[in-house]
């Protein structure tokens, strides 16, 4: 029993991620996104699942097969990711690797816009912070609450700022200005952000930084926080 709880810590967890982009619909053909393919999310899900955990992956439109031994729910907007999340609470941890569109449109046109009428203009209004919400939960908080910064300036300041604005207790940051290009590419270079310590990772392929994050979630669990 003691080899198998080495080799599965997060057994008897429950792991919730959120991966991919959300679309953002603007008429019945066209939507409004961002750039993600959901590969770091996905690896996150994987990982956590190899340790042991009970896994909920809540995904965004991605052309990725789901992973094997995980519960998959398929959403499209920030809204329905939203309630998917809030739906699938209690989690000990939480992961919102997902790049949410921060705006929808204020009403989706029910009749695709025709280009030769007058050039349209969008109004948008701000989605739910779903990690915001999450992470300043007042009760059932899950255990540990890590979110992601993508970047393309001053990554250690804006991972800092995020991380206590949104109540989250970890924030992995990446540079998604390098030119190792992060977006679709199977590799990343991070910067783990705690509470009191900053860490720049080397170059790694998506799944070992899944990997060594879910090794470090169990061990931060197994520090204390029960369940
Ligand atoms: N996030 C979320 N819900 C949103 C927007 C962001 O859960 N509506 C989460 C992302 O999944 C990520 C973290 O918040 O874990 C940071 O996302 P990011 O887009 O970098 O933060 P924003 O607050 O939207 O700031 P920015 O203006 O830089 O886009
Ligand atoms: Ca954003």
């Amino acid at each position: 029993p003691v080899a198998r709880l080495i080799k599965r810590p997060l057994l008897g967890r429950h792991v919730l991620v959120t991966s991919g982009p959300t679309h953002e619909p603007i008429d019945p053909v066209r939507y409004i996104a961002n750039r993600s393919s959901g590969k770091q999310g996905h690896a996150i899900a994987r990982a956590a699942a190899g340790l042991g955990a009970r896994v909920t992956l809540v995904t965004g439109p991605v052309a990725l097969p789901d992973p094997q031994g995980v519960d998959v729910v398929h959403v499209e907007t920030a809204q329905e990711m939203f309630r998917a999340v809030e739906r699938n609470l209690p989690a000990d941890v939480a992961v919102f690797a997902a790049a949410v569109a921060d705006w929808r449109t204020a009403a989706e046109a029910q009749q695709k816009l025709k280009k030769s009428g007058d050039k349209p203009s969008l109004d948008l209004v701000e989605n739910p912070d779903i990690l915001g919400n999450v992470g300043k939960l007042r009760s059932g908080r899950p255990l540990l609450v890590i979110g992601f910064a993508a970047e393309t300036a001053n990554v250690a300041g804006e991972a800092a700022r995020k991380r206590k604005s949104k109540g989250a207790d970890w924030i992995v940051a990446n540079d998604v200005s390098a030119p190792t290009g992060t977006f679709g590419g199977d590799s990343n270079t991070v910067r783990l952000v705690t509470a009191d310590s900053a860490e720049d990772w080397p170059p790694l392929s998506k799944d070992e930084v899944a990997l060594r994050l879910m090794q470090r979630a169990a061990e931060h669990l197994g520090r204390g926080a029960a369940a």
